[in-house]
Parts: structure tokens; sequence; C-alpha cells
């Protein structure tokens, strides 16, 4: 497995790959790997000869005050875990080689970047679309994987990725859960003591809006505002947004549709989780 941190390895790395006719896969990552980061892994390894993990903690995609600093950091072990899952080439940059003095081009995915995560986190899908676009370029594989735990950004990145005419395929990947329903999540480290146990309120909102929605409710809004006070009565802190949108424009829904999506966010204690469930109706 090649370790490099510079981008004129990982471009020989890939060239030389892509001269062997491989195809190239990338996972772009923060680090602080889990089963959710390896199922992507897993999903690249079964399309492409040639896989490349990027790990890296972009400043750019961090609000003041939120956790850019404190943010886990596992590298050794965040490299025996690409060694474990076959990974041919994990990309480790520093933010200088990113982000150089002088610094100035970013990317804005509009509508999308302002709504929802966008509203809560202003420039975090700024920071978002501008670092997945260098790392693609750098990388430049023939299709990337993203999970649909993180629903809006795997859009977001879908859209600048046709928008922008990148030669690239996005592949999104189910959500890998604990057994008790917790959307598996770097932050999730984070919460100690009660908070690993109140999390799963998350879930249950999830899941209530889902059996409310299947069942022939049509006020939708009502279904928002039963997801918000479970989460609140049972252990939230905050609750950023809890809706149902429409799976492509994330616009919150009047009525039920055959395919949407419910989204939320919460503060479980101080750490801020995300979590989405498509709701499909007519269905077994
Ligand atoms: P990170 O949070 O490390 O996530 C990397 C990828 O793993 C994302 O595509 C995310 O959706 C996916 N992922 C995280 N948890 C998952 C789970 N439980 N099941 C399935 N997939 C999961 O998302 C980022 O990093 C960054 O924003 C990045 C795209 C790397 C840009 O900096």
């Amino acid at each position: 497995m090649i370790v490099a941190a510079d981008t004129t390895d990982v471009r020989r790395a890939v060239r030389e790959a892509k001269s062997r006719s491989l195809s190239v896969g990338c996972v772009p990552t923060m680090g602080a790997l889990h089963v959710g980061h390896v199922s992507l892994i897993d999903a690249a390894r079964k399309e492409c000869r040639f896989v490349a993990v990027t790990i890296f903690v972009n400043p750019t995609q961090f609000g003041p005050g939120e956790d850019f600093t404190k943010y886990p950091r596992p590298l050794e072990a965040d490299l025996e875990m690409c060694r474990q899952s076959g990974v041919d080439l994990v990309f480790v940059p520093t933010p200088e080689i990113l982000y150089p003095p002088n610094f100035g081009t970013f990317v804005d995915v509009a509508p999308l970047s302002g709504m929802l995560e966008g509203a809560f986190r202003p420039g975090h899908f700024r920071g978002v679309a501008t670092v997945v676009l260098k790392l693609l370029n750098i990388v430049a594989p023939d299709a990337a994987y993203f999970g649909r735990k993180d629903y809006q950004q795997q859009l977001l990145v879908r859209k600048m990725c046709r928008e922008l005419e990148l030669p690239v395929e996005i592949r999104n990947c189910p959500t890998i859960r604990e057994p008790d329903g917790l959307a598996l999540s770097s932050r999730n480290r984070y919460l100690e003591g009660p908070a690993r146990r109140q999390a799963l309120v998350l879930w249950q909102a999830l899941q209530l809006a889902e059996t409310k929605l299947r069942a022939g409710e049509q006020n939708v809004r009502a279904v928002c505002g039963e997801m918000r006070r479970h989460m609140e009565t049972h252990g939230a802190a905050v609750v950023d947004y809890a809706t149902v949108a429409d799976p492509e424009t994330l616009v919150e829904l009047a009525a039920p549709q055959p395919e949407m999506i419910a989204l939320i966010a919460a503060k479980i204690g101080t750490t801020r989780l995300i979590d989405n469930l498509p709701i499909r109706l007519n269905e077994g």
C-alpha cells in the first residue's frame, strides 16, 4: 500500500495504475475510519482494480467554534484499516499542501449548499465542494464513493460533478448502523455516558416518521413536528432541523409523495449528529 502526502506522488501512482489499464476508485474521508468507511472501500474494490482512499480533516468545511481541532486523527489505526481492506493508495495531505498561502478559489453548489446542513453550518458545503473537487482532480478516479449517511453531501457532490463536467462516476452507498440503529460516525467517539443511549433518538424519530407516513398520515408538517418533539423530549439538547423532503431537491414536502427523504440534525449533549431515512410508500 502506497501512503503519499504529496500530490505528485499520488498522480504518479494513479498514472501508473491507469497505464496498466486498472480502473481507479476513490473514497474521500476525514479519517477516524469505521465500518461505514470500510463499506465504501469494499464497494470501490468490487468495481475498481485500484482503490485510493484520501484522509484529510478539511479545515474549510468546519465553522468557527466547531470541532476541527478536536476531530479525531488516529492515523496509524486508519492506515492499518486501509491495509486490511486492501486499499492500494492512501493520500494524506497536509492543510498546507491543499491550501497554500493566498488560496482563493471556492465552489458553491447552489441552492443545495444553503439548505438544511448549509443553513446551520454556513460555509460548510463550500468547503466540502472545494475539497472534493480538488481531491477528484488530484486522484482523477473513474468512480468516487460516498455514503448516503451524509445525504445532502452526496447529492451536492453529484450535482457539482455533473454541472462542472467532471469525468467521474459518483456512487452512493447505504448507511451502516450499529445493531441498535445508531448510524456509524467518527463523531460517535464523542458520545460518553448517557449520551450514547440518548443518541438513539435520531433513529427513533426517523422510524416514527416512516411509520406515520406509511400508515397514511397526510399531514407532513405534523410528522416533522412529531420527529422534533420526540427528539426534544427524549434526550436531544437541541434539534437543528427535522424535515421530510423531496429526495432530489430537499425542499420540504407539503403532502406525502411516493419517494421521500426524512432528514434530521440534533445535538446530543455537545455532539452534533445527523441522520436520514428514505421513505417509500406503496411498498412491502
Ligand atoms: P467523513 O465524515 O469521514 O465521511 C467519508 C465518507 O464516509 C462520506 O461519503 C460519508 O457519507 C461516508 N460515511 C460516513 N459514515 C457512514 C456510514 N455510517 N455508513 C456509510 N457511509 C458512511 O464526509 C466526509 O468525511 C467529508 O465531508 C469529505 C467528503 C471527505 C470531504 O472532506
